[in-house]
């Protein structure tokens, strides 16, 4: 059975009210990004870090999965392969939507962390500097969030993953950060097919086969369509 691996970034959340990080009005646009999503920015000032991710741990709790997000829960359900996301977002709008086989590389705003002893737990909705970890009792508790100097999650499940997909798709990143912008690379070289999902080509466009322009909530609902034989194809790479 084909397998399909879809990378996803900040640009499928877009249209359910999350800002992007490099847009002009983006993240980095407000935020320093050594202040707030590096391990000497938390350890310089812990309060204006926690804070950062409590105010987005509090947005994503209240917006919703969009059409995009769906469209891949479908595609999870009824693609008779096998379907993965590697999401880089720390929101839970894929398992929102109804997504189950979902990789957070970069952790989940919805996770604390214990810098002492690894101890992963739900997160409280605000977190505090000095929370006190459940299981070693250290005042360690932290986002678990990968910060950048840090190395992201399940990478070997991850690659392992790419040398098997037969496709594999990615929507709504800018291709600007490793080693996500290098998986693309990595899927062609094990021969498989490559489509980026996005408003404008990434920065490692140029690798792609194929691209869909536009709104994710269009692409992507568009092309798991296709995939699923509910419309025809429009483009190639679907036979
Ligand atoms: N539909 C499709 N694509 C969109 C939409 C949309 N509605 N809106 C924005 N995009 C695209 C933009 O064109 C851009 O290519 O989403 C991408 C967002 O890029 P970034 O803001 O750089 O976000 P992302 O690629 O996810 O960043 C990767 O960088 O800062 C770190 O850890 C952070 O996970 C993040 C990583």
């Amino acid at each position: 059975m084909s397998k399909i691996v879809i990378l996803t970034g900040a640009g499928i959340s877009a249209e359910s009210g999350i800002e992007t990080f490099r847009a002009e009005d983006g993240l980095w646009a407000q935020h320093r990004v050594e202040d707030v999503a590096t391990p000497e920015g938390f350890a310089r000032n812990p309060e204006l870090v926690v804070s950062f991710y409590n105010a987005r741990r509090k947005q994503a709790a209240e917006v919703s999965p969009n059409a995009a997000h769906k469209a891949l829960a479908r595609l999870e359900q009824l693609y008779a392969g096998q379907v993965i996301v590697v999401t880089q977002n720390v929101d839970d709008l894929h398992e929102k939507g109804g997504s189950q086989n979902v990789m957070h590389m970069h952790g989940a705003l919805k996770s604390a962390l214990c810098a002492a002893c690894d101890h992963r737990w739900p997160a409280p909705m605000v977190m505090a500097p000095g929370d006190i970890c459940p299981k070693c009792s250290a005042p360690a508790a932290r986002p678990d969030i990968v910060w950048f100097g840090e190395m992201p999650y399940e990478m070997d499940a991850i690659f392992d993953h790419l040398a098997e997909a037969d496709i594999f798709a990615a929507i709504g990143t800018s291709g600007n950060v490793y080693p996500a912008a290098g998986f693309v690379a990595e899927a062609r070289s094990n021969g498989a097919h490559t489509i980026e999902l996005n408003l404008e080509r990434s920065a490692v466009g140029n690798q792609f086969a194929e691209h869909r322009t536009g709104p994710a909530t269009r692409t992507v609902t568009d092309w798991v369509d296709e995939l699923l034989g509910a419309k025809t194809p429009t483009r190639p790479g679907f036979r």
